[in-house]
């Protein structure tokens, strides 16, 4: 999809996204991954995938299916893609413009979100009838609110907590 693209919904908060741009920083990716157990069937996805650092990663490390970074900001889009081209991982990597709330999840096993508390609770509903029970999800830093953690990973400080969320678990 180039910048040329028109999403195919109307995304009208596009230049007021209530979550700013903050990368996941390239050390903290080991405790992500290492809580996701990303593995060969996976398709894994970045909800608001930024630069798309993770994905990349994700598909870099593990041999997984597919990896989808989701992104609303079409500049993040653009510099995702040239990422993804410049890691030479167009075939397993897709970067996709669009809003999390409307883009469908259907076949994604892992998902990761570094979002706020705030949003981890308004996607709470599509995440629980749009993964597959099983299906894990990480959050870095902030929680998923009135849903148990299987696992919880590091230690306080920004960026050195993951929390581990199973679908058919974690959600009941
Ligand atoms: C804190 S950053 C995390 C970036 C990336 N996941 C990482 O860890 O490096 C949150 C990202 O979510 C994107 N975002 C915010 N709201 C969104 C929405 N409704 N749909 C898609 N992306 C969104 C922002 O543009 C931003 O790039």
């Amino acid at each position: 999809m180039g910048s040329g693209d028109e999403p195919p919904w109307p995304m009208p908060f596009i230049e007021n996204l209530p979550v700013p741009f903050v990368p996941t920083r390239y050390e903290s990716l080991d405790l992500v991954f290492e809580a996701l157990g990303l593995g060969e069937g996976d398709v894994f996805a970045d909800l608001g995938c930024g630069d798309g650092r993770v994905a990349i990663e994700a598909a870099r490390r593990y041999p997984v299916r597919a990896s989808i970074c989701l992104e609303a900001r079409s500049d993040l889009v653009e510099r995702a893609m040239g990422n993804v081209r410049e890691a030479g991982l167009e075939d397993r990597v897709l970067v996709v413009r669009g809003d999390f709330f409307k883009s469908p999840l259907r076949g994604v096993t892992a998902v990761y979100m570094y979002l706020l508390t705030s949003i981890n609770e308004a996607l709470k509903p599509k995440l629980s009838s749009e993964l597959p029970r099983g299906a894990r999800v990480a959050t870095l830093d902030f929680t998923i609110p009135g849903w148990r953690p299987v696992r919880v990973l590091g230690d306080s400080g920004w960026q050195r907590r993951v929390y581990l969320y199973v679908i058919g678990v974690s959600d009941r």
